[in-house]
């Protein structure tokens, strides 16, 4: 409590889904494949667990002599990587890729509701010197590809998010924060000032789903070597009536990146 307290100006709201674990959606048969879920400040009995003390008071809580583990949040790195030819984006993979680090979005933040694994993606990031653009090549794997819904999010798409000064704020700012959004079909969406400002990207099938290739420019910053910048990836994945019933991330946890940018990580340029 004291630290929701402490935090009063920035803070919103505090959510719980529920109060006790007798009694908690993730228990429901649907998703008896993630069970069990223990997930709520009190237990199947109604006792307080060491989750309710951490927000009521938590001097009483255990230390680490006595076994308990304190769990620090870390911000998931990635990086960009230099190159000396810049890719052509055409949603081909191009060589150049092959030099960039692989990454990701392995967060599951909601599951489809068969009991599958929602889509994921891998992706590549590069630029290079005297250059103002950064290239992404992302590609998904997803078996079902689906445009029905009028939501474009709710289509099978992937998302980028940059924060160009990483000030991980709880809003987006007017300037250098923006949310990308391609669906497998090529049709573009973006919330934040201006982003669809001097882009370019492209979307093609695979064989095993899609992959879509961007060129963003980012608009308060200049790329240098050492540069860290907020960074996400999301993967919408809709099924075959239409409803996106899964989302992958790179790095945020709430699906809360297309307001807020808090859960982005970091994104090093590097040579
Ligand atoms: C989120 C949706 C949200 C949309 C807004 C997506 O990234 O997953 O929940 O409504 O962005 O653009
Ligand atoms: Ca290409
Ligand atoms: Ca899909």
């Amino acid at each position: 409590m004291e630290c929701f307290v402490e935090r009063a100006d920035v803070l919103t709201g505090v959510t719980l889904w529920g109060y006790f674990d007798g009694h908690t959606w993730l228990n429901m048969p649907e998703y008896a494949y993630m069970t069990p879920a223990y997930p709520l400040p009190f237990d199947q009995k109604l006792n307080p667990k060491w989750a309710y003390w951490g927000m009521v008071d938590s001097s009483v809580l255990p230390d680490e002599s006595e076994g308990l583990e304190i769990l620090e949040f870390e911000n998931p790195q990635a990086t960009a990587t230099y190159v000396e030819e810049v890719p052509v984006i055409d949603g081909e993979k191009d060589a150049c890729y092959e030099l960039c680090e692989e990454f990701t979005t392995h967060n599951q933040i909601t599951f489809p509701f068969d009991g599958t694994d929602p889509a994921e993606a891998t992706y590549y990031v590069a630029w290079k010197d005297n250059n103002i653009y950064i290239y992404i090549y992302t590609e998904v794997v997803d078996n079902e590809l689906n445009h029905d819904a009028s939501n474009p999010h709710q289509k099978d798409s992937v998302e980028i998010f940059l924060d160009e000064n990483n000030s991980k704020s709880m809003m987006y700012e007017d300037t250098g924060d923006g949310q990308y959004r391609v669906t497998y079909r090529g049709v573009f969406t973006f919330n934040g000032k201006d982003r669809d400002t001097d882009l370019e990207y492209e979307a093609i099938k695979t064989d095993t789903g899609y992959a879509i290739e961007w060129r963003i420019t980012p608009q308060s910053i200049t790329l240098e070597e050492g540069y860290v910048m907020g960074f996400d990836v999301q993967v919408n994945d809709a099924n075959e009536y239409g409803t996106r019933d899964g989302i992958t991330t790179w790095a945020g946890v709430t699906n809360n990146n297309w307001n807020s940018t808090t859960e982005f990580g970091d994104l090093t340029f590097i040579k």
